[in-house]
């Protein structure tokens, strides 16, 4: 299987073909999405069909962009960048192709079982057992193709982005066995309290262990080239690496301060939470010094665009997380949509606008072609970005309206009305994404398949 020569030149199928898969589900995450924020405006509409109500179309929403959209554009840059920094063939891209195909089979079953109602109404663990299974699969045949390339390598040194990827996928694979209780097929869950922090040891590791490390591994690969910069610091980025590692895994539980787990296990959290500035700023020291003085360059390049400007969104959710983690705010800030505005700036602002990023930076490399247009890439820039600020300021007020009102006793349906215009205010900021996701999709299947650019040298 594995491919039969280190020299021959590269055809980057595997890479190819899970860019397309994150810009379709990109997409078609997005739709789900505009669904849910439908929903919340007119709870009515579509009432009528039952297959697709907002306790259906939310799920479908969130695990489609976590593992249809983020998780495959960050890969797809990852499936180029670690044959190439190793000097060496990916160990094999018909299995890197096959990877693809069953993920694309994996989540049209998963969304199926979710509109059938096969739920297991745990929060980012929703997906059906069987479809759990395939994922744990299709993380198996990564971590393999990736593991053997390593092995196989020309290149002794292994460059920072190889330690994320790798990190994040055998971490991911290990943590989504125990977060989904694989063991227990009829209900993927254990009893009471200990589930709950399993759920939320693994739920935060979809962050933390997954997608932060794929998203700094595509950082630190794209913007040292892009600018032509030698790293600042390869130390920082061995510290930043393996604090990451020591603290993130500890800090699940800040998502259950308000319930009664363990105290000690709250402490552990909220401290951890605090210290993840640790490995941030070593990250963001390093690589904004790596590129500093060079953002006329990073403007011109769109793939290093993207990238820049998700870490700057990094910035912003690490500090609102640490803060979020301390009791005395989450009083406030826990369990209204303050936490969905963190969540939209994480997992889009941060990671979904670095794997955009990583996509656009490889595309002319592995097809040999510019991107199709250039002008679409920007323009879906510039909606993602005024679509992910807003949704950041809207969803934080409202937040912010809802928690007082609770912390001052105020009853739910009162705050409602208050609260509407806000909602039509997040749809509307939702077509400026969703449109963005459309034309990404347009733009990167015309890169890949119909694209009348001069051929340039394919790398
Ligand atoms: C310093 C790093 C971070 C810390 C300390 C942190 C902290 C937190 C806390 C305390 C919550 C729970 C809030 C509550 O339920 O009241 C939360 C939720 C969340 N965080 Fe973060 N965060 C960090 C970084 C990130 C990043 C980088 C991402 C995305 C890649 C992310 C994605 C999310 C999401 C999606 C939720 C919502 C979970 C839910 O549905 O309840 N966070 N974060
Ligand atoms: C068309 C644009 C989008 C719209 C209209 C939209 C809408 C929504 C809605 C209505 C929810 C449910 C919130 C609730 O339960 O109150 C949600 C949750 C979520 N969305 Fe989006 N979304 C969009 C784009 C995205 C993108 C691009 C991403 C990631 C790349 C994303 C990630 C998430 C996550 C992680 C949650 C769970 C939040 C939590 O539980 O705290 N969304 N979104």
């Amino acid at each position: 299987m594995a491919s039969s020569a280190n020299n021959d030149r590269p055809n980057h199928r595997t890479a190819r073909a899970f860019c397309l898969t994150s810009a379709f589900w990109f997409a078609a995450a997005a739709s789900f999405g505009m669904i849910g924020a439908g929903y919340l405006i007119a709870p009515d509409f579509m009432a009528n069909i039952g297959w697709l109500h907002f306790g259906k179309a939310r799920p479908m929403h969130v695990n489609l962009m976590l593992f249809g959209f983020v998780t495959p554009g960050l890969l797809a840059a990852a499936f180029y960048y670690v044959p190439k920094l190793l000097r060496t063939a990916l160990y094999s891209e018909k299995l890197g192709v096959f990877t693809a195909i069953l993920w694309n089979i994996t989540l049209p079953i998963g969304v199926v079982g979710l509109a059938q109602g096969r739920s297991q109404g745990r929060e980012y663990a929703e997906w059906p057992w069987s479809v759990d299974m395939l994922i744990v699969v299709l993380f198996a045949l990564v971590i393999f193709n990736l593991v053997m390339t390593v092995r196989r390598r020309l290149e002794p040194i292994i460059y920072v982005s190889i330690w994320y990827v790798c990190a994040a996928v055998i971490l991911t694979g290990t943590t989504y066995c125990i977060g989904n209780v694989i063991w227990k097929p009829s209900t993927g869950a254990l009893l009471g309290i200990p589930d709950a922090i399993l759920l939320w040891f693994y739920g935060h590791n979809v962050f933390g262990l997954l997608l932060t490390p794929l998203g700094l591994g595509v950082a630190y690969y794209v913007l040292p080239l892009a600018t032509r910069s030698p790293l600042y610091s390869h130390t920082l980025s061995l510290i930043g690496f393996w604090s990451l590692i020591v603290v993130y895994t500890h800090i699940g539980t800040h998502h259950l301060l308000q319930v009664p787990v363990p105290t000690w296990l709250k402490t552990i959290a909220i401290v951890d939470s605090v210290a993840m500035v640790i490995p941030v700023m070593v990250f963001l020291i390093n690589i904004w010094y790596t590129v500093q003085g060079k953002l006329g360059t990073i403007h011109a390049d769109i793939g290093a665009k993207f990238v820049f400007t998700g870490t700057i969104y990094y910035f912003f959710v690490n500090i609102q997380g640490s803060m979020m983690a301390l009791p005395q705010v989450q009083r406030v800030t826990h369990f209204n949509n303050w936490v969905v505005g963190h969540a939209h700036i994480g997992v889009l602002g941060f990671a979904g606008v670095v794997a955009i990023g990583g996509i656009y930076y490889v595309l002319p490399k592995i097809t040999g072609r510019p991107l199709y247009s250039r002008f679409l890439a920007d323009l879906q820039y510039w909606l993602l970005l005024i679509g992910v600020t807003g949704f950041a300021v809207v969803l934080t007020i409202v937040g912010l309206i809802q928690g007082n009102a609770w912390l001052n006793g105020e009853t739910v349906y009162r705050v409602l009305p208050e609260i509407h215009l806000y909602y039509i205010l997040r749809a509307s900021l939702g077509v400026f994404i969703i449109s963005g996701a459309y034309i990404g999709l347009y733009n990167i299947f015309r890169t890949l398949y119909f694209n009348p650019g001069a051929a340039t040298a394919c790398e």
